[in-house]
């Protein structure tokens, strides 16, 4: 088929890029006082990333604003992600304590993860895959020809792949919703440059989750090491930690088993529910390449469906960035005309989508390539932080964009509805029962 462009909101996004004009939305933050710009800037990022980074790529890849500083290119994205140490995940601090994900380089992450990857086998991958299937089948089957896909699938279907395959069993899964809700939301969308209207109840809500998910996984961890003890485990991941011996000298006790059981939780659900939900939508909303998506569904053909889905994520992945604090000053792009150096302290945002429209990786970056290889893609960060769950993820978000296409007749009752929040919550859809 022919290269296709365009969604609503790619649309929304070209209209506003031909509204401000070309090259306008430095003109006019260049223009703005002060205090108005970091506003600006993130209402740009929300709502036109794809012409205001096309612009920061062209004219300046390394936009200092008064809050943080954005980092636009492909190369510096890559230089920025590579040196933890230097750009470091500070803001996870606060917010994470001891897990492994608000360590940079050091032994602690660099164990834990290891551990942890290795009891995340690939192996597991096609299982995976089947078992997101028939939950994702049965969920639909349910649902009687309409849902609203974010809470109703989003989330409930990874959540089963948490408690049957991660093994986080023995509660309601609304529970588990709401814990990694409230982490991911305090995390990756209440920081400081967020200006959330009420950082405090969502810090609040994140302290609460914690505190309930604790005693949550006090009991698993307690009822599985006697199960373990006395010969009666299953092959879990929650059970694999337990039974895991770690070389010499490498710290994984109990309490770092239960920390680490609790954020297979915490990385899992609301990720995926982005990811699903905004996959979706950019596919359904170009009809030549829902076509596409949905023979290759029907044929059961993954090696072609699968690409279509982080294409359509390329135009609006579930993380548009992330968020590292300069340790020390540091010259990024040195020798080049865009030299900047960041001094300590500076919050500096690698733009992942900007990154995955550089048209020094990306041949025709702006041209939705069904057949564009995964290859540079940023979908699940980059470097030292790379998502340990990636793989998981690679198998379980096609899957589940796949059973949504199968339905017949599918379509979208509207966009989807963030409810004036940062992630997305209601998306309606429709089909033939
Ligand atoms: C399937 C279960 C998942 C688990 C258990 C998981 C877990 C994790 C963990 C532990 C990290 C931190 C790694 C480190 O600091 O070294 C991480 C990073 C990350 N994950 Fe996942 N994740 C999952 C799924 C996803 C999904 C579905 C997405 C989005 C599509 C995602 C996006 C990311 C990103 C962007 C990062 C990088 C964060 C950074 O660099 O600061 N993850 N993940």
């Amino acid at each position: 088929m022919s290269a296709t462009q365009g969604s609503l909101a790619e649309e929304a996004s070209r209209s506003e890029g031909e509204a401000l004009q070309s090259g306008s939305f430095l003109e006019r933050f260049d223009s703005t006082p002060e205090a108005e710009q970091w506003p600006l800037v993130r209402s740009w990022i929300n709502n036109y990333p794809i012409p205001f980074f096309k612009e920061l790529r062209e004219s300046r890849p390394i936009l200092r604003t008064p809050v943080c500083t954005l980092i636009a290119r492909f190369d510096d994205f890559n230089e920025a992600v590579s040196i933890p140490n230097t750009f470091t995940v500070a803001l996870y601090k606060p917010k994470m304590g001891d897990y492994l994900m608000a360590e940079d380089d050091t032994p602690m992450h660099n164990n834990e993860k290891a551990l942890m990857m290795s009891l995340l086998k690939r192996e597991d991958l096609p299982k995976i895959r089947e078992l997101v299937a028939t939950r994702a089948k049965e969920t639909l089957d349910c649902a009687n020809g309409e849902i609203d896909l974010v809470p109703n699938y989003g989330r409930t279907v990874p959540t089963a792949m948490v408690q049957e395959h991660f093994g986080l069993d023995g509660i309601d899964p609304k529970y588990l919703i709401k814990w990694s809700y409230w982490n991911q939301y305090d995390t990756f969308h209440n920081q400081f440059f967020h200006n959330e209207p009420d950082p405090e109840a969502i810090i609040q809500n994140r302290k609460r989750s914690n505190r309930w998910l604790g005693l949550y996984i006090g009991v698993l961890i307690a009822r599985k090491w006697v199960m373990n003890k006395l010969g009666k485990s299953k092959d879990d991941v929650v059970y694999r930690i337990l039974q895991v011996e770690p070389p010499e000298g490498v710290k994984f006790n109990i309490l770092r088993q239960g920390i680490n059981a609790g954020g297979l939780l915490i990385g899992a659900v609301e990720t995926t529910s982005m990811a699903v939900s905004q996959a979706v939508e950019g596919i359904l909303s170009r009809p030549e390449v829902f076509a596409l998506a949905q023979a290759a569904a029907k044929e059961g053909d993954n090696e072609t469906f699968d690409p279509i889905v982080w294409e359509a994520l390329r135009f609006n992945p579930a993380f548009k960035y992330m968020f590292r604090t300069a340790a020390e000053d540091y010259t990024l792009a040195k020798g080049t005309a865009r030299e900047t150096t960041i001094t300590k302290g500076e919050t500096v945002l690698p733009l992942m989508l900007s990154a995955m429209f550089d048209s020094a990786a990306f041949d025709d970056p702006e041209t939705f390539n069904p057949a564009r290889p995964y290859g540079n893609s940023f979908h699940f960060g980059s470097g030292l932080h790379e998502c340990m769950g990636k793989e998981i993820g690679r198998v379980m978000i096609p899957e589940m964009v796949k059973q949504v296409l199968l339905r017949p007749e599918i379509r979208a009752l509207g966009s989807i509805d963030k409810d004036g929040g940062a992630v997305p919550e209601h998306y309606l859809l429709k089909w033939k029962a």
